[in-house]
């Protein structure tokens, strides 16, 4: 097996909602990884695109936008922010407007080629985490380490619905499972990078499962690989 700089490169892909966040953000800590969520960078184009007037369907607009997008994350004061030219998009970037905006513009190619490449940057050195839609397909095809995190739509739908609620936003259960079954058609249909699950992925279904099961077995994967035992907790 390939070793990096610093530690293996790690994809972790999925629908949304399959807890892929909270999954990557454990993960990483009990690796001692760092942790890209490629999601929150599209989200953070989708936030400077809509901001800037653009129309989503002027692909020359759109490109020449993305010649000068900058989207980075910033830890340096404890708390993980999202950088978007500068400007601290974190909470806005997180509502039900930005995620079906944040799906149409991820289908855009200059978007995504500005992205992948920051993305290879970011993570080339090793020891990191990724999650996304395209990791172990598209930005990473030689990731070390695959999986392919999963959940059914209403299991996925009744999560989205709670982190929703809890922050107030006014949601259904109903509305919430609709748009993440739009979403995941958005996201596996679309011809650039669709969500699919790279031939060498592990699969893994986390409906009924708690995290820490799921992270238990991933960790178990991951010491195996590089021939390591678990050690006990
Ligand atoms: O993971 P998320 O829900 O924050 O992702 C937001 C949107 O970005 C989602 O519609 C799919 C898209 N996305 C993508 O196209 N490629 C990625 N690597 C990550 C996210």
């Amino acid at each position: 097996m390939s070793r990096r700089k610093s530690g293996l490169i790690i994809a972790i892909d999925g629908p949304s909602g399959a807890g892929k966040s909270t999954v990557t953000s454990q993960l990483a800590k009990r690796l001692g990884y760092k942790q890209i969520d490629t999601g929150a960078m599209y989200r953070a184009v989708a936030w400077l695109i809509s901001q800037a007037g653009i129309d989503p369907a002027d692909s020359d607009q759109v490109e020449r936008f993305c010649g000068d997008v900058d989207v980075r994350f910033d830890c340096s004061n404890g708390t993980r922010r999202v950088l978007a030219n500068g400007q601290d998009v974190t909470d806005r970037i997180r509502t039900p407007e930005m995620s079906l905006m944040t799906s149409r513009i991820s289908a855009l190619k200059p978007v995504r080629e500005a992205m992948v490449r920051s993305q290879r940057a970011m993570g080339q050195n090793g020891g990191v985490v990724l999650e996304g839609r395209d990791i172990g397909t598209v930005v990473f095809p030689d990731a070390e380490l695959k999986f392919f995190l999963s959940a059914s739509p209403e299991e996925r739908g009744r999560r989205r619905f709670l982190e929703l609620s809890g922050k107030g936003e006014a949601v259904t259960l109903e509305e919430t499972i609709a748009a993440v079954v739009l979403r995941d058609q958005q996201d596996s249909q679309r011809d650039l990078a669709p969500l699919r699950q790279a031939e060498d992925a592990i699969p893994i279904d986390s409906s009924g499962q708690g995290i820490d099961e799921v992270l238990d077995r991933m960790e178990a994967i991951f010491r195996e690989k590089i021939g390591q035992a678990v050690t006990e907790k």
